[in-house]
């Protein structure tokens, strides 16, 4: 694709930054316990896309770029993020990810839900390096991640409408910290105050796109490409939007009602969570056009996201953060 000096200028500061930002967590996520010295890199070093860090990095192009400031802040973002993942995968008996077994399979759940409140702590010590605004900008999401995630728990209370309350999950458990990435970048590299509103939108609903895809990406019977265990969500008992709409489609459709009581049938069981029936039901809900439908209003937040960008200086870090938006729907992994 071709590409402007100044996009060139950004993506090279960009993947600069990145990488001294890999280096940074490293040395930040080192710990004189030995067991938590381990397992307190085990997910960072086990990889990720570091999607986080680079929109900070790419919001902070708006005013003063890669400075220690803007790291310390992508730093903590990142490593609230990969907290967030100990605990995620106790909650959700998942006993694989990025490829490798995950924390709490290694080391058993209290060690990893407590290197998840280790890293928490770290990333609360960086923003302090920020001052107040940074403290509370992290509380104030760290708050949504939890109460998205709690929702997403007990479900949608009797009456609440299912589709609605999915994605108000998804903007909480997901939007909140992406959009506090792409604010921070901006706010901590002294970037015009005008940006933060279509960054925050931005953010917010780029965040509901990523998870839309990661919700089918949870479907996906390839988990050597995933990393993860196929069916993990409905395992769990967790209804994402592709069975929201198969569940729809099932008031009027006989087999989809039919596949619809074939995974009702297993799911929130973890016994039955290595059935091949359940398999079966998880790859037969991937292969139907749900997925596709779900991949689609993927797209539509993703171009919602992309709207927001009208607020946004013409140059460079618009053009690169739509980009992003528009492969965001595609990617598979
Ligand atoms: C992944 O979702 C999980 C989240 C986006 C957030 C989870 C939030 C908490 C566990 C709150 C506690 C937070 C901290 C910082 C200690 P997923 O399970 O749908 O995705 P997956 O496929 O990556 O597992
Ligand atoms: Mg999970
Ligand atoms: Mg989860």
């Amino acid at each position: 694709m071709m590409m402007s000096p100044a996009m060139r200028r950004v993506v090279s500061e960009i993947d600069e930054g990145l990488v001294e930002i890999e280096r940074q967590l490293i040395g930040d996520l080192e710990f004189t316990d030995s067991v938590a010295d381990a397992s307190g890199r085990y997910l960072l070093e086990a990889g990720g896309k570091r999607v986080r860090p680079m929109l900070i990095l790419l919001a902070a192009q708006l005013g003063d770029g890669n400075t220690q400031d803007v790291y310390d802040a992508a730093k903590a973002i990142e490593i609230t993020h990969l907290a967030s993942l100990y605990h995620d995968d106790v909650m959700d008996h998942a006993d694989r990810r990025r490829g490798v077994p995950s924390a709490h399979t290694v080391w058993g759940n209290s060690v990893a839900i407590l290197t998840g409140d280790l890293l928490f702590a770290r990333a609360s010590q960086l923003m302090a390096n920020l001052g107040e605004k940074a403290i509370r900008l992290q509380a104030d999401t760290f708050e949504r991640l939890v109460l998205g995630q709690l929702h997403e728990t007990v479900g949608p209370e009797n009456g609440e409408d299912e589709e609605k309350h999915y994605i108000q999950v998804l903007a909480d458990k997901t939007g909140s910290l992406i959009s506090t990435a792409a604010r921070a970048g901006a706010l901590f590299a002294n970037a015009p105050g005008d940006v933060q509103g279509p960054l925050r939108e931005y953010g917010e609903k780029i965040g509901v796109a990523f998870q839309l895809v990661d919700d089918v990406i949870d479907l996906s019977p390839q988990p050597e490409q995933t990393g993860k265990v196929p069916g993990t969500d409905l395992r769990q008992g967790v209804a994402t939007l592709p069975m929201i709409y198969l569940r729809q489609s099932a008031q009027t459709d006989a087999a989809d009602a039919d596949l619809v009581r074939r995974i009702d049938a297993e799911s929130g069981d973890l016994d039955t969570a290595t059935s091949e029936s359940f398999a079966n039901a998880v790859g037969e809900l991937y292969a139907h056009p749900v997925t596709e439908r779900t991949r689609a209003e993927a797209k539509k937040w993703a171009a919602e996201a992309i709207a927001a960008l009208d607020g946004l200086p013409d140059g460079p870090v618009r053009e690169a953060l739509n980009r992003f938006g528009r492969k965001l729907a595609d990617r598979d992994k």
